[in-house]
């Protein structure tokens, strides 16, 4: 019998985490269970901060439609490899026998964990430590094994949809090239989704290198054709054949965490695509609007249904797995088949990371299939 439960929300924040909040409050109300929110992820967990949810409607009303994390949520914290600086030293530690010390404390019977590879990875650790988990896939990338779908990418692909209808007519008005980059890491989803939905000309994903020869070739025969202007969409992890991903920057991240930032191929690709066809190009960066702002209609149910599943799973007691849906099953699989193999998180080495079992496209997904069926390019 459970009787106190905690969320915490950790890595990149994502629309739809204060929904599943939501309905892991909810349904813990209507059990009688108690239900805490860890503050600022993993780093709330180490530092024994909290805030009580349950029965707390000043805090948990209006939550459905409300952008990022009212927990907070931290990026770059790995308890079970803290930087930590001691005499001017830094130096690297386990401090998750600390977190475990206050979930006890606490009197916490089991922890819900929301986040992506990064977070799980953690959650499949303390797992192995005895503690009672229950992962709920989030990241607009939409790259978590097993599960079909996570919430807050049906968003980001609104976002991007949005955004390629306003570029249209500015690249119609001005007969231009415009590029678009967004975001995903190694995997192409938004890329490849948002370009079906926004009708875009050329979709570049990390999955397929791409040969900007076969772009140009695109763009030119759209104009051949009478259509004067064309819209390409290029994810943040896209490459070159042969080349490399493009690095943003890279953060200061604990080791097993993901260090590297994408970004700027975007821009290269309109350079390149300006200087071998001699059309004027742009490029748009999307960035974080991708990721904040209200859940789509999608995501609030998809993140009710989550959340739901993930508390039955609880008071049925069955731990230390990943709430999963696919197609209209609600289900779980266990931690380890989520993060088994990722002993390196992210993009790291650059996309083909063979050490991480990331779900990336494939490329005889039908999503792929339908692009090549409306001419989309995909650069190969
Ligand atoms: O994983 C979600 C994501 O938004 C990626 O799409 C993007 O590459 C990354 O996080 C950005 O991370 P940060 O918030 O650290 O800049």
């Amino acid at each position: 019998m459970i009787k106190r439960v905690a969320i915490l929300t950790n890595g990149g924040d994502c629309p739809g985490l204060n929904a599943v909040i939501r309905a892991l409050v909810r349904s813990a109300e209507k059990n009688g269970i108690e239900c805490y929110g860890f503050i600022d992820g993993y780093k709330g967990l180490l530092n024994k901060e909290y805030m009580l949810l349950s029965n707390n409607t000043k805090i948990t009303t209006g939550l459905l439609s409300k952008g990022g994390t009212i927990i907070g949520s931290s990026n770059n914290v790995n308890v079970f490899n803290m930087k930590i600086e001691e005499d001017g030293k830094v130096k690297y530690v386990d401090l998750s026998d600390k977190c475990i010390e206050n979930l006890k404390e606490l009197k916490i019977d089991c922890i819900f964990t929301l986040g992506g590879d990064g977070t799980q990875k953690s959650a499949r650790d303390f797992s192995t430590k005895g503690v009672k988990v229950i992962g709920i896939p989030k990241t607009i990338d939409n790259d978590v094994p097993c599960t079909e779908i996570t919430f807050g990418y049906n968003t980001a692909v609104q976002v991007a949809t949005d955004a390629l209808d306003r570029l249209r007519t500015t690249a119609q008005s001005h007969k231009r090239v415009l590029t678009l980059e967004v975001m995903g890491r190694n995997a192409g989803w938004i890329a490849l989704e948002s370009a079906i939905s926004g009708g875009a000309d050329v979709a570049l994903i990390p999955e397929i290198p791409f040969d900007i020869k076969k772009v140009v070739k695109k763009i030119e025969r759209n104009i051949k054709n009478g259509k004067e202007f064309s819209l390409v969409v290029v994810s943040e992890g896209a490459k070159p054949k042969g080349g490399k991903v493009s690095i943003k920057r890279k953060v200061d991240a604990t080791p097993g965490l993901d260090d590297i930032r994408l970004g700027g191929i975007g821009e290269q690709v309109a350079s390149e695509i300006e200087k071998l066809t001699g059309i004027a190009t742009r490029n748009t960066t999307l960035g974080y609007v991708q990721r904040g702002g209200t859940p789509t209609s999608f995501d609030r149910v998809l993140s009710t249904k989550y959340g739901c599943k993930a508390m039955e799973l609880a008071m049925e007691g069955i731990f230390n797995v990943l709430v999963t849906v696919n197609g209209d099953k609600l289900g779980y699989v266990s931690l380890e088949d989520i993060v088994g193999e990722n002993t390196e998180i992210g993009a790291s080495s650059g996309s083909n990371n063979e050490k991480t079992n990331i779900k990336r496209v494939s490329l005889d997904h039908e999503l792929v299939r339908t692009a090549r069926d409306v001419d989309i390019c995909l650069g190969d």
